[in-house]
């Protein structure tokens, strides 16, 4: 039981983004977005196994894409919210498996050091997220009026990927009520179980496409780094 696998959540329709095809289908730089992002984990030598969840009717015509991917070992079809999406790819996971990281399909932009770092700190301590660094002042509100201001010192921003030892992860998930669109990152699920999570220090390029915007920035920040 020595091996990490990496669940790679791809299921979502991408509704705040507003196009036909979801976000994580769309193009940049020439390769669709999820593209990008398994090829990162393809590179991270910590990675033995990629889990691609994906909405069932996208699985068939996927095939001959995740073919090029070696790490690939599953792909299975996504739930509802994306903790469902999550725990379905929990069940794929293989028996050697020690180490799970859980990372967004629309987060082209993670590094391999990012990936790396996170492992090795889930490997130490149970569980590690990665976080980045709130730059705006965060107001706290109430109705149409501030009721508070946030220390940002405090505060950081959650990324992905977040990895954990699979019993944690898994305890994590029988322990949860309900799996519904408010348990947005799996550290939530672990918070409430009462395990320590490690802060893994990140970059702010790591982003989660999820408007329009974003395309913009990310095909800019793609073709910057050619
Ligand atoms: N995701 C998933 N299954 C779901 C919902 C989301 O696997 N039922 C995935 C998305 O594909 C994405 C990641 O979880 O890679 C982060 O979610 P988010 O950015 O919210 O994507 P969407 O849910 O697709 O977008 P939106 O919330 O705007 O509809
Ligand atoms: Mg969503």
């Amino acid at each position: 039981m020595s091996r990490t696998t990496a669940i790679i959540a791809a299921a979502g329709s991408g509704t705040r983004l507003r196009s036909d095809t979801p976000k994580q289908f769309l193009e940049l730089a020439g390769k669709p977005v999820i593209v990008h992002t398994l090829e990162r984990f393809q590179a991270a030598p910590s990675v033995d196994a990629i889990v691609l969840v994906l909405a069932e009717d996208r699985i068939e015509a996927y095939r001959p894409e995740t073919a090029q991917i070696a790490k690939v070992t599953g792909i299975v079809k996504g739930g509802d919210t994306r903790a469902e999406s999550v725990l379905n790819g929990l069940t794929a996971v293989d028996r050697e498996t020690a180490i799970v990281a859980v990372h967004d399909g629309a987060r082209p932009f993670v590094s391999v050091d990012e990936i790396e770092r996170t492992i090795a700190k889930a490997k130490q301590m149970g569980a590690a997220c990665l976080v980045a660094p709130v730059t705006d002042t965060i107001k706290s509100i109430r109705g149409s009026e501030i009721s508070a201001t946030l220390d940002r010192q405090k505060l950081r921003r959650a990324l992905t990927p977040q990895a954990f030892r699979i019993e944690v992860l898994r305890r994590a998930f029988e322990m949860a009520d309900e799996l519904d669109e408010t348990v947005t990152d799996e550290s939530y699920l672990v918070e409430r179980l009462g395990h320590p999570i490690e802060l893994v220090e990140g970059s702010s390029r790591n982003i989660k496409i999820t408007h329009a915007e974003d395309l913009a920035i990310a095909e800019a920040m793609m073709s910057r780094d050619r």
